[in-house]
């Protein structure tokens, strides 16, 4: 038994592999089977007049999901997917599938989502969950090379780390008890015992909002190092970034071809320093105060929309253009292939739409914006359309930021916290910056944010005994994931998204 990944392996060979049909074709005497068996895709042929007969019926049995056994010979055909075809001469039926709900047309978001356990078969759904796999693989990758511990931070917790709004509330043998929202007070606790470690666990928010950024589950990882500062945190997430996105950009070739990913932009990151603005800075690009590359925000808006607008007209003559065609009369083959693409068309359309409403919207919003607050989700969009790269915003002002941030000595009024945001409109995938290291001004933080002091007494130990300067940041995994994907929402980046109405399957 081989695997279609390995077929470049056996050219010329005859061999057998197991799987599903994942589409299928006939044409006069041929069955063409595109087999799916977790590592790849193939088209598996059958000719009437090569094989038995029995085997042909059999072939014909098929249905989609069905799942087979094919023996057959592996032949180079660089037009195919992968490179290389398999001549069937024996076929094996395991089991034969009803009627399968995900057609080759399209779908609803929300009917997907109810059929999330089969649509992770589809060719998309796979090649972003590799991609998904090899980001984790990268990231371990990346911390055991730098010399990092993984440490694993409870699930179970007595406090909130990211403040008391998003707290699943749970009960652990009667006593009040929460779903850890971020495993960093357990990582500064570890990096003390290990120097520099990190976590790689579930975490949990109750986000009652449906956003394209949000999860109520999600994973998280955050690495935490003793003896770091602010500006040595950003040298370690500037490289960080830099290594995943070019082992993605290495190791995930077919798969970001098949997700259609531009990928010009990950050799820039990877080339590139990542700007790093202060909040300050930051604001006034935002409000369109300060130019960047001779370009103020709302110049760039103003493109961005006028080109949308173009795009929409264009899109709509193309369409006209084709339904003229189907009217003047064409073969039934040709209609429906033009029919599937005005429709794609029509879908890209309302995906423009979408953007032409949004984009006013944000500039107002922009415009508007209250110095002394936190960064929206367009704020963010608006702020990375400017750059390729990722972008470092630092030094918030405290009162916005986590209880535990370290106080700036220069500007007390300002928080050592860095948000990472991702280009392409993604915003924020990495929160972070420097630990508080000085006792008195970290109880006074937890007073101010009405915590539960003896939650923490443990916590402030850390402080009492050996307290040195120390830094750390979390990623979140499925922000990244969205991102190297370029995928409109978060929901596809995780097998089963746990998020504000969606519990099943
Ligand atoms: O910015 P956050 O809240 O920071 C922390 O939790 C820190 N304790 C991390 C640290 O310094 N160790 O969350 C970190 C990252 C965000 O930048 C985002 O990528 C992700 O976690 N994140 C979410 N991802 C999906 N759904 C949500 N509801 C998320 N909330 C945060
Ligand atoms: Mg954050």
């Amino acid at each position: 038994m081989i695997q279609i990944r390995d077929f470049n392996k056996h050219e010329n060979e005859n061999v057998t592999v197991q799987g599903w049909v994942t589409n299928k074709r006939s044409s006069k005497g041929l069955e063409f089977i595109i087999l799916r068996d977790g590592t790849g895709f193939a088209q598996c042929v059958v000719s009437e007049e090569v094989v038995a007969t029995k085997v042909f019926a059999d072939a014909k049995l098929t249905t989609q999901e069905t799942s087979v056994k094919l023996s057959g010979k592996i032949v180079k055909d660089e037009r195919q997917i992968g490179g290389y075809e398999l001549q069937i001469n024996d076929i094996e039926i395991i089991s034969i599938a009803e009627s399968y709900p995900i057609s080759n047309k399209e779908h609803g978001v929300e009917f997907l989502m109810d059929k999330r356990h089969l649509w992770l078969r589809s060719k998309r759904q796979w090649a972003i969950m590799q991609i998904r796999n090899k980001i984790i693989f990268s990231i371990h990758k990346f911390f055991q090379q730098e010399g990092f511990v993984q440490a694993d931070a409870p699930i179970f917790t007595g406090n909130a780390v990211e403040g008391t709004t998003t707290l699943f509330s749970t009960e652990f043998y009667g006593e009040d008890a929460y779903l850890s929202q971020s495993g960093q007070l357990y990582g500064e606790a570890m990096a003390m015992a290990l120097g520099k470690i990190y976590t790689f666990g579930p975490t949990f928010r109750a986000e009652k909002s449906k956003t394209r950024r949000h999860l109520s589950e999600f994973w998280m990882i955050e690495p935490e190092m003793a003896f770091y500062d602010l500006d040595m945190d950003m040298d370690l997430i500037e490289q960080f970034i830099k290594f995943v996105t070019n082992e993605i950009n290495e190791t995930c070739k077919a798969e970001l071809e098949i997700i259609e990913r531009d990928t010009t932009i990950f050799s820039k990151i990877v080339e590139q320093k990542f700007p790093r603005l202060t909040y300050d800075h930051a604001v006034k690009i935002l409000k369109g105060e300060e130019k960047v590359n001779g370009k103020t925000t709302i110049e760039t808006l103003e493109a961005d929309l006028a080109e949308v607008k173009a795009n929409i007209e264009a899109l709509n003559k193309e369409i006209a253009e084709k339904e003229v065609a189907i009217e003047a009369g064409v073969s039934k083959g040709q209609r429906n292939f033009m029919q599937n693409k005005i429709d794609t068309l029509k879908n890209d359309i309302k995906d423009l739409e979408v953007k032409a409403k949004n984009i006013p919207e944000w500039l107002q919003s922009a415009k508007d914006f209250t110095y002394g607050t936190d960064f929206g989700g367009s704020d963010e969009t608006v702020i990375t359309r400017m750059f390729d790269v990722p972008v470092m915003v630092y030094n918030w002002p405290h009162e916005i930021k986590a209880f535990y941030m370290k106080r700036d000595a220069g500007s007390p009024h300002l928080a050592k916290g860095v948000d990472v945001l991702a280009p392409e409109g993604y915003g924020e995938i990495v929160g972070g910056g420097e630990r508080e290291t000085d006792l008195n001004l970290l109880i006074e933080k937890i007073n101010e944010h009405k915590l539960p002091m003896s939650a923490f007494e443990w916590y402030l130990d850390l402080r009492r005994f050996g307290s040195v300067p120390h830094a750390g940041f979390g990623l979140g995994l499925e922000r990244m994931v969205a991102w190297i994907c370029k995928l409109p929402h978060i929901r596809e980046t995780i097998p089963f998204p746990r998020m504000y109405g969606r519990l099943l399957p």
